[in-house]
């Protein structure tokens, strides 16, 4: 272990990187406000039931991925691998069952113990919607649509497909799993070990295995659309009508499934080709039933998350933010009266960083890396007659300037156009 590094599959964000997930956030929050959808926040950990049944017991996020461990009480406890079960968690212990429709936008840390690569994090963070309450398929086409919107402000969207595929009703699955639990078992002894386990744990999720091997079987295996009863199916037919009347163009996907078991209905992914193997940016769907399997009533519900890497490293750069004024002592005598005068600054709503090290020339070089677009230099002399200097770091220009001035005199020059 070198505790001087961070722990594998986690990142410090210096500013560059904030200033990524902050603009991401930002406008994700902002297309989600305009479409209805208030800000939330759960806790980072939860008790572990809260994610083992919802997900899956058989899924991989629960039997390989998740961060789980018993608190100094014993209390088994979960750092959560994704917030939708937090969500439906806190509708019913909030008592908000009865002042449904919830549409609700989250933005934070999640964490699964996976292989870290490209845009693959233990440690990752996820922008999410969630609308909870109605059962009508406008619910499904609203939540792709913000999903899309979202896309398309970051600029991320002309780099993906979505993929869109139906699940069905239980019954429907049921009906499904069975035919292709007998299609598979053919070839059993031929599938790859990983898909042998899942035709008895959790046989659609060889659907979308990445083995070439299982691929080649799956290319006669009995698709999931032809098994959807009437009613999941008119509930499919008219998701994809809202999307085209929206505009938002899809790929039907038979072989879609998602990796977390709570899906019904419909199930959907904006997939890039930009990020080697990581190619879901943003996913999500239906999951009527996760409210019964944490003990709650039935309250059907549909969202999505997008993890937020993913979206930084699709979308457009985003200059971490700069100070405006950088504020020099100009000898030992003045450095008191310049802090005060920096710190009188910041009060008036400038933003000014004061330069500490070394002689004059090193100063100005920390002011121009930092950026800075103007300069007070504060020397004793020019203090005692009551004034700074102000140079202009882009064309050297300097100007003494009054300090009863000085604020108004800055927040003009910088609100000039450069
Ligand atoms: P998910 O597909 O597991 O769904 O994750 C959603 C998104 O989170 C992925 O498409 C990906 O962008 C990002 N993501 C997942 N794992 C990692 C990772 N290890 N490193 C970096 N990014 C990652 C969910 O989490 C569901 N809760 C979505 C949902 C909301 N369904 C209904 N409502």
């Amino acid at each position: 272990m070198d505790s001087l590094q961070p722990v594998r599959g986690t990142a410090d964000l210096l500013p560059e990187d904030k200033a990524r997930h902050n603009y991401v956030v930002s406008v994700a929050q902002d297309v989600a406000r305009r479409s209805g959808f208030q800000d939330m926040a759960t806790p980072v950990f939860e008790f572990t039931q809260v994610f083992s049944r919802p997900l899956g017991a058989s899924s991989d996020v629960v039997v390989k991925e998740t961060y789980s461990f018993e608190d100094r009480g014993g209390t088994g406890l979960t750092l959560r691998p994704e917030g939708t079960a937090s969500a439906m968690r806190a509708v019913i212990s909030n008592g908000l069952t009865q002042s449904l429709p919830l549409r609700w936008f989250y933005a934070g840390p999640m964490f699964r113990y996976e292989r870290p690569q490209k845009g693959r994090m233990r440690q990752f963070h996820q922008i999410g919607c969630e609308l909870i309450g109605p059962t009508s398929s406008l619910a499904d086409a609203e939540i792709i649509s913000v999903g899309a919107a979202i896309l398309s402000e970051l600029n991320v969207l002309p780099h993906t497909k979505l993929h869109l595929n139906s699940l069905g009703d239980q019954k429907s699955r049921l009906t499904y799993r069975q035919a292709l639990i007998d299609y598979l078992t053919r070839y059993r002894s031929s599938l790859s070990e990983d898909s042998q386990r899942r035709l008895d744990s959790n046989p659609l999720r060889i659907l979308d295995s990445k083995s070439e091997a299982d691929q080649a079987i799956l290319t006669e295996a009995p698709r999931l659309p032809s098994y959807l009863s009437n009613e999941a199916k008119a509930h499919f037919d008219q998701v994809s009508a809202c999307l085209d009347k929206a505009a938002i163009e899809f790929v039907l996907d038979p072989l879609l499934v998602r990796g977390l078991d709570y899906y019904s209905h419909t199930a959907f992914e904006f997939i890039t080709s930009a990020l080697g193997a990581q190619g879901t940016v943003l996913g999500g769907g239906r999951y009527d039933g996760l409210s019964e399997t944490l003990g709650g009533p039935p309250l059907p519900a549909v969202g999505f998350a997008a993890g937020i890497e993913r979206l930084a490293l699709l979308g457009d750069d985003h200059a971490a933010a700069v100070p405006d004024i950088g504020f020099i002592a100009a000898d030992i005598d003045a450095e008191t009266e310049a802090f005060g005068l920096a710190v009188s600054l910041r009060q008036a709503g400038l933003c000014c960083v004061m330069l500490m090290n070394g002689n004059m020339g090193k100063k100005m070089r920390a002011a121009s890396r930092l950026g800075c677009a103007s300069v007070v230099i504060a020397g004793s002399d020019e203090l005692r007659r009551g004034a700074v200097s102000v140079r202009s770091m882009a064309d050297g220009e300097q100007f003494e300037v009054g300090i009863s001035k000085l604020t108004t005199w800055l927040s003009e020059r910088l609100s000039e156009p450069s």
